[in-house]
């Protein structure tokens, strides 16, 4: 091995490779993946929070009127977290180039959760609980396809995944604490 260039490429040709193309932004040509597909992908990524947020967010209104204030006040912090995701996935994507599909048309099409009224506050509770399990698994594929060749989307996903398994795991714990009252 050569001790000057102890790993990757040489210096001089990553810093001439930089200076190629650098209306590509953040994208430099040692970028590995198949950039349209992870843009899809993300895409699809922030139709599902979009999704969540307004589910987590119409299952808040009515759960505050069937006086359950603390399982209203998750739904609402549920809410705001997946907006945060939703905001970091947008900013990913444009830091790739790429448009965040914010269009209302065909949102629930893109999204891989699904918007789920949920009658009393069990079935919200449920539907939400299916909702993050739906994620996990859709993000973990992600996850696995990203792999080595796009890191930092990689990362990004792996903060939101953890984050949801948290959720699922909040909608878990309501739904035994719930069942407990009833007793
Ligand atoms: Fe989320
Ligand atoms: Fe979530």
């Amino acid at each position: 091995m050569n001790p000057a260039q102890p790993f990757l490429s040489d210096i001089q040709e990553i810093r001439r490779r930089a200076r190629q193309h650098i209306e590509k932004g953040a994208v430099t040509e040692g970028y590995k993946a198949d950039l349209q597909t992870v843009l899809r992908v993300l895409n699809e990524a922030l139709a599902t929070e979009l999704v969540c947020v307004l589910r987590y967010k119409r299952h808040h209104f009515m759960a505050t009127g069937l006086n359950a204030q603390s399982v209203a006040d998750e739904f609402a912090q549920h809410a705001t977290e997946e907006q945060g995701h939703a905001d970091l996935l947008a900013g990913r994507i444009t830091q790739l180039g790429g448009e965040p599909n914010f269009n209302p048309e065909g949102l629930l099409m893109r999204s891989h959760s699904e918007y789920k009224e949920g009658s009393s506050l069990v079935d919200m509770i449920k539907e939400d609980l299916v909702a993050e399990r739906i994620a996990v698994e859709s993000y973990s594929e992600i996850i696995r396809f990203l792999g080595e060749n796009d890191p930092t989307s990689r990362r990004l996903m792996e903060e939101i995944l953890a984050k949801e398994e948290e959720h699922a795991e909040d909608m878990r714990s309501l739904i035994e604490k719930l069942g407990k009252d009833a007793k």
